[in-house]
């Protein structure tokens, strides 16, 4: 079991909690830290630490750089790129999350921000990447995407259109961005290696930070030194918590002792072992269902069609909403969104569990999902 309570956590923190709620090597080294200080206002050994270890496991981070959140994150490569280009416009993608500022599942959302220097393109779709930057290309100073969108529906990016991506935005002087805020556990060396397409920038967040307060943008040298205060007209790039002891310590701890190649490969495997457990059993009783995401997360829309992007999905809310409440009825955790999200400390008898739920949650309300 995963939690302490009567329900098995699927949520995982909306996949921050990688690691599990109490991992002890985790809670080891927060201890730890909190017994050497957690306040320096300066430079700290795990800060270095936790930077070596990223910049170890991601190529294309030659520097990177700590901030407190996925959002802050964002919003400062954005910026960057925009410094580095002197051009206005970012290209990100209609369904796309990047954080409470910058919500592209609605483009209009009231706390976006910089909503005029904006433009949107369909996901997976290069046409109508292409035809936005035909228009817009030599203002662009940036594409940011997700290479799978996580809160967009867990839409795994095609290959070729990331890597499409890459030679748009060479071709008109634009950077690309990749948010793997939440895609980054799908290897050492996140996604965009396992499609083996190199961002200019990468965003991180979430589970890299040991479960704790976290964000962080790398890239490019060149680019990331432009934030160097040592160096002059240096960007100025600063935050007070930005080097947080505890987030660093977990995050180090997390990175270089459990989330190692063979503990993420595992952790996929069981992934992939209840996505096929889940769909044999929707088959049988001739149910819809597809399962996008990758690994440890599984993205479920009771439909025939696996979605490419958001406008894909016909899933209703009100469908995601019963099988919601009806698993947690049954003692399952998993977001209102449809995601299931394993950590570390999800066990095979967790996922075995899991699918008897899922088939009495079919038989119960069959008469409100779709024919398969
Ligand atoms: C892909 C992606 N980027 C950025 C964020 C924002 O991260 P945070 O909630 O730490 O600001 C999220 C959060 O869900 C996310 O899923």
């Amino acid at each position: 079991m995963s939690t302490g309570t009567a329900n098995i956590d699927f949520t995982n923190d909306m996949t921050a909690g990688f690691y599990g709620h109490s991992n002890p090597v985790i809670l080891a080294a927060i201890r730890s830290a909190l017994d050497n200080g957690i306040s320096f206002g300066g430079p700290h050994a795990h800060e270095v630490a936790l930077a070596e270890a990223i910049c170890r496991r991601f190529t294309s981070i030659e520097r990177v750089r700590f901030c407190n959140s996925g959002t802050e994150a964002n919003l400062v490569a954005m910026g960057l790129a925009r410094a580095a280009t002197g051009r206005p416009l970012v290209l990100a993608f209609q369904g796309g999350y990047h954080g409470s500022l910058a919500t592209y599942t609605n483009v209009e959302a009231p706390l976006n921000v910089d909503k005029q220097q904006m433009r949107f393109a369909r996901y997976n779709d290069e046409e109508d990447v292409r035809r936005v930057l035909d228009k817009f290309g030599e203002e662009t100073a940036a594409i940011i995407v997700e290479p799978m969108m996580a809160s967009g529906g867990g839409i795994l990016g095609n290959r070729a259109f990331l890597a499409a991506l890459r030679t748009m935005t060479d071709k008109c002087g634009a950077l690309l961005i990749f948010d793997e805020v939440v895609t980054a556990r799908f290897s050492p060396g996140g996604l965009q290696d396992l499609f083996q397409v190199r961002p200019d920038l990468t965003t991180l967040g979430k589970s890299l930070g040991g479960g704790i307060t976290f964000g962080a943008f790398g890239g490019r040298a060149d680019l990331i030194d432009r934030l160097d205060p040592s160096r002059p007209g240096a960007i100025l790039h600063s935050g007070t918590f930005n080097n947080n002891v505890l987030t660093m310590s977990a995050g180090h701890i997390g990175l270089t002792e459990m989330a190692t190649i063979h503990a993420l490969q595992a952790v996929n495997a069981s992934g992939g072992k209840l996505r096929h457990s889940l769909l044999e059993v929707a088959k049988v009783r001739r149910k819809a269902l597809t399962i996008g995401g990758y690994g440890s997360i599984l993205s479920l829309h009771f439909q025939p069609a696996e979605p490419r992007n958001p406008a894909e999905i016909t899933t209703t809310p009100t469908q995601r909403k019963l099988f919601h409440l009806d698993m947690l009825l049954r003692g399952f955790y998993t977001p209102r969104r449809g995601t299931i999200n394993l950590s570390l400390a999800t066990t095979d008898e967790d996922c075995e569990a899991f699918v008897e739920a899922f088939a009495g949650f079919l038989d119960q309300f069959s008469a409100f999902l779709p024919r398969g």
